[in-house]
């Protein structure tokens, strides 16, 4: 199997998620619909997928990428896990720096994906000590191949191509023009490229980063506190996130996260992470601002699955100001995958069969699915 063949078949297990509309009250007021890409479906669970594929993608494309290079990045947890899983696909050899605090099951899973992990602790530099181990390594590392999230306008490209033009399309099938987009900001790669996206369609959306309000690194520039909203809020301001072309940030306290990431999988059963949590209760208070009709969006980034041995597990105290007690959920409908994006017209190997059928000037489509 060429590399090509194996990308195409790792797209299909990539993306392409369905858009939940999730319909909930604030204490006795108006029923109100929020949207959320369901993003905790891809293949390891997470939207990390997304960019670690689009950029080996393009690695290879370029050259950059040699097959059976080893792949070297550091993270806090999902592009890891991302990284592994895609790069033992496509049989690369991966190395993961990451920080010593986050969950063990981001470990774990690493680990059982065959990457070789290295943990970083505080005294070594934490976040930003593991970036520069990263660095010195592949440094030493002959065709060493270093994703570099943080600084890589790949990973935006990746939700320009992918997660903005779903979004766009899916809303449009509904008669809807989104209001606005947030997203919790990890390297901003999904807020910047969804954003970018939905900007070029709309360019009156209103683009919201999300941070935590105790630890708000978007806001001051620099690490200040601590945080339980893992994936999000590094030790600094990415060098591929432009806070000129986004609105104000929005912050949400991690426990109040917590508590609304509880709710979604009790009440609805969407078993989403703490950042999802962060990140429904962001674009609720946009929408406070836009008047209740007004269409937002966000992703939930990933499933509560990796998050067995933290506080979303345990009772969250409530705490004066936390909105997630206050909010009912009452259903959620799920709206279809996109296929005019799953499916390649020039490409009959990417279609499911009987979707597609050879004519005579090429590939003409059958069914719509
Ligand atoms: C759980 C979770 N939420 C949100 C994000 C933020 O995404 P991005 O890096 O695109 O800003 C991440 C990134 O790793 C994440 O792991």
């Amino acid at each position: 199997m060429t590399q090509a063949e194996r990308v195409r078949g790792l797209r299909v297990l990539v993306g392409n998620t369905p858009l939940l509309a999730i319909d909930f009250q604030v204490d006795d007021g108006p029923t109100r619909r929020l949207f959320a890409k369901a993003e905790h479906l891809n293949l390891t669970g997470s939207i990390k997928d997304r960019m670690a594929l689009h950029v080996l993608r393009r690695g290879y494309e370029s050259g950059a990428l040699i097959p059976g290079a080893v792949i070297i990045e550091a993270t806090s947890g999902n592009t890891g896990i991302s990284f592994a899983a895609v790069g033992r696909a496509l049989g690369h050899p991966v190395v993961i720096y990451m920080p010593d605090w986050m969950s063990a099951e981001r470990k774990a899973l690493i680990r059982s994906f065959g990457a070789e992990i290295r943990l970083v602790s505080k005294e070594e530099g934490g976040f930003l000590g593991s970036i520069r181990l990263a660095e010195e390594l592949a440094a030493r590392t002959p065709g060493a191949f270093l994703p570099r999230q943080f600084a890589n306008e790949l990973n935006t490209e990746a939700h320009v191509l992918t997660t903005g033009p779903e979004l766009l399309a899916q809303l449009r099938a509904m008669g809807l023009v989104p209001g606005a987009f947030v997203a919790g900001v990890g390297t901003g790669g999904t807020i910047m490229g969804v954003g970018r996206a939905l900007r070029h369609a709309h360019p009156g959306v209103r683009l919201h980063a999300v941070e935590p309000a105790n630890s708000p690194t978007l806001s001051t520039g620099h690490k200040v506190g601590k945080h339980r909203i893992q994936g999000i809020s590094d030790e600094f301001i990415p060098p591929i996130v432009y806070l000129d072309e986004l609105d104000r940030v929005v912050a949400v306290d991690d426990g109040d996260a917590i508590l609304m990431a509880q709710r979604l999988a009790a009440q609805l059963g969407l078993g989403v992470g703490i950042s999802s949590g962060a990140n429904f209760l962001a674009a609720m208070a946009v929408q406070d601002e836009l008047g209740a009709g007004a269409v937002v969006a966000t992703v939930f980034a990933d499933s509560n699955k990796k998050y067995l041995s933290t506080d979303l597990m345990h009772e969250e105290p409530v705490k004066p100001g936390h909105r997630a007690p206050h909010v009912t959920l009452t259903g959620v409908r799920a709206f279809n995958r996109v296929c005019e994006i799953c499916v390649d017209p020039n490409d009959p190997t990417s279609a499911p069969a009987g979707l597609f059928t050879a004519t005579r000037h090429g590939v003409g489509a059958t069914a719509r699915g």
